[in-house]
């Protein structure tokens, strides 16, 4: 069965979508885009979503391609046409085409990519074994609030990852973690503290931690945010990351040395549980 997609008002087959070569999403990663999951045919944070991807245009003086309600009925029609049970909607917002100049016209009009995919996030079986991360120093850019797709030093960070037999890579600077390359880190302390970096330009301002942020809180688990250094998260009792893609995804191991007995921590586990519980209740 083919995918289908939605381009700037249609909704076609995955192969017959088309976007000009001269969209600056192609040629100056002028874009923004945002991952909703999607849990029993239904999306997950939605609202949080928009409002981040709201924010993103703003910073880049970006128009808004439609509006949240407009945006949530062609995420449920993507989602019923492709009979998506368990998955992801993928949304890109693109400043639009126009003669390749580093100076964009004011008056553009931007472009709307969406796709699915199919996948299984409850049962992902790393949820089980937990990641092993490598550290890795960050070299992106000064900006990473603004969700944008300029995503290659990422993607390089994880392959050096995968090269290394690891699933992930924890990115540094001036010796403190910043965050996953697609998800935003935590660590517990041996006094159970969750410990995440606080919201600033240096991370992406990730919805499931806001998510995992209220629900520790109700839980009473204590959090702080505050950076960590590399030892300091090597010496914690527990880490895990979060995403939208991976929810609480537990972290074995940073750089070789192993957390607690090398195994998913009860904190992550538990919280990976109440995430997955929740956001089922309040899905849309
Ligand atoms: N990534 N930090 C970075 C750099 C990210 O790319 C992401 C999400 C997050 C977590 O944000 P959220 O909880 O809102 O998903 C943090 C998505 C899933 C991706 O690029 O596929």
């Amino acid at each position: 069965m083919t995918r289908t997609v939605y381009v700037n008002g249609s909704f076609v087959a995955e192969d017959e979508a088309c976007i000009s070569i001269f969209d600056r999403g192609f040629l100056f990663a002028d874009a923004v885009y945002e991952v909703t999951s999607v849990l029993d045919g239904r999306l997950i944070d939605f609202a949080g979503h928009m409002k981040r991807l709201a924010r993103s245009l703003r910073e880049l003086s970006m128009p808004a391609p439609a509006d949240e309600a407009a945006l949530l009925e062609i995420h449920r029609e993507l989602v019923r046409l492709n009979d998506v049970v368990e998955g992801l909607v993928y949304l890109q917002v693109s400043r639009g085409a126009a003669e390749r100049d580093f100076a964009w016209g004011v008056d553009m009009q931007p472009s709307l990519v969406m796709f699915t995919q199919s996948k299984p996030l409850i049962a992902n079986p790393l949820a089980a074994t937990g990641v092993r991360v490598i550290t890795w120093p960050d070299q992106r850019w000064g900006r990473r609030d603004i969700k944008t797709v300029q995503l290659l030093y990422s993607s390089l960070a994880k392959m050096a990852a995968k090269e290394q037999g690891c699933g992930d890579a924890w990115l540094v600077e001036d010796g403190l973690v910043t965050e996953g390359t697609s998800n935003n880190a935590w660590i517990v302390t041996r006094d159970g503290v969750l410990v995440t970096r606080g919201l600033s330009h240096d991370i992406l301002h990730g919805i499931t931690r806001a998510a995992v942020m209220r629900l520790a809180g109700e839980a009473q688990i204590k959090v702080e945010e505050r950076p960590f250094t590399v030892a300091e998260a090597q010496e914690a009792a527990e880490a895990f990351s979060t995403s939208a893609s991976a929810f609480v995804m537990p972290v074995v191991a940073i750089d070789g040395v192993e957390l607690g007995d090398g195994k998913p921590g009860p904190v992550a586990r538990r919280l990976r549980e109440i995430y997955v519980e929740e956001s089922r209740r309040a899905a849309v």
